[in-house]
């Protein structure tokens, strides 16, 4: 019998784009998709049931999110291969899976509801926990271990890079200070030294300060920034001809990279004036979205937290000899 395990409550962002833009690219008779960020595989399902010849790769960090998913796709245990991993060994996952070029990518990123929702995780500056925010429970580095250890200069940085927090100075200078009279280990404290260091006049708008601060440290601590990196061209190198990639990002910095990474393989480089055209000059994909699409007003209504995704594809239209 198949048990319910239901969606924990996290809802996929931008679904039936990300169902439109792919399909023509799983509509062969064994197409291959890798899930980069798979979570509570509310996308990978859909995937799935649309294309019934598909096999879906699945990778996610978090342990948790593994453990979820291979109930929830257990109906379609024989066409799902689910690899608890960072999407930055993409390579290796696909090597091991051995099942050649793909057609397919999908990348979720950023944190999942249940990563928010579960208060000991440590993500959300609106419970007291322990100062966690790992997606990857056994690694190491923890955002305890950087706020209490980073040197100012290199908590200013995360924070102004990660948190395009303006007062990056004041807030790491605080922590600084605070931590010498007694280690930070909770996030309301964190979220009462960054109060305590916003100027009172910009307190009194824009939302919670902790926010900035909590996202910074969140990308630090999991590395979000350098795994995009080297996972998208990853992706984009391991499609075959006809093949598609969809990227949701959730802020700028990781919207700037998508961009960056798609828009170098969409461009022609031939040098200027030259008669005839070179194949290794030509554009290897072309951008299938003009600019990020956003979610519609009728899905915002029903799942605020798909506010800030940003939508990019591409689809490869060439392939080196
Ligand atoms: C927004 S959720 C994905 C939700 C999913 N699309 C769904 O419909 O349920 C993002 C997921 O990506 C995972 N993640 C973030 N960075 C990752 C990385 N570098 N490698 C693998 N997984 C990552 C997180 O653990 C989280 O589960």
């Amino acid at each position: 019998m198949q048990d319910d395990v239901g969606t924990g409550g996290h809802v996929p962002v931008m679904l039936e784009r990300v169902l439109e833009l792919l399909g023509p690219a799983l509509s062969g008779p064994s197409p291959v998709v890798v899930d980069a960020n798979l979570g509570l595989g509310g996308h990978s399902e859909a995937l799935l049931a649309a294309h019934p010849g598909l096999h879906l790769i699945g990778i996610d960090r978090d342990p948790f999110a593994i453990d979820f998913s291979t109930r929830r796709l257990r109906p379609y245990a024989g066409r799902t291969t689910l690899v608890h991993a960072s999407s930055a060994d993409l390579d290796d996952v696909l090597a091991r899976a051995g099942r050649g070029p793909i057609d397919g990518a999908l990348f979720d990123l950023g944190v999942s509801s249940p990563q928010l929702d579960e208060a000991e995780r440590g993500f959300a500056y609106s419970y007291d926990a322990p100062l966690d925010m790992r997606m990857d429970t056994s690694q190491e580095l923890t955002a305890e271990l950087v706020v209490n250890t980073y040197g100012a200069a290199e908590l200013a940085r995360i924070l102004r890079e990660y948190g395009e927090e303006r007062f990056a100075q004041r807030v790491a200078g605080l922590i600084i200070r605070e931590r010498a009279k007694e280690a930070i280990t909770s996030t309301k404290r964190l979220a009462d030294i960054v109060r305590d260091a916003i100027p009172a006049a910009t307190r009194r708008t824009g939302g919670n300060p902790a926010k900035r601060t909590f996202q910074a440290l969140r990308i630090e601590v999991n590395a979000e920034l350098s795994a995009l990196e080297v996972a998208l061209p990853a992706a984009l190198d391991a499609l075959a001809l006809g093949g598609r990639v969809v990227v949701l990002s959730y802020h700028s910095l990781e919207d700037r990279l998508t961009k960056q990474a798609l828009t170098a393989r969409t461009r022609d480089t031939s040098p200027p004036g030259l008669p005839v055209p070179l194949p290794a000059h030509q554009p290897r994909f072309r951008l299938l979205t003009r600019g990020a699409e956003l979610p519609s007003d009728e899905e915002l209504a029903r799942n605020p937290r798909a506010a800030s995704a940003r939508l990019r594809a591409a689809e490869r239209i060439r392939v080196d000899d």
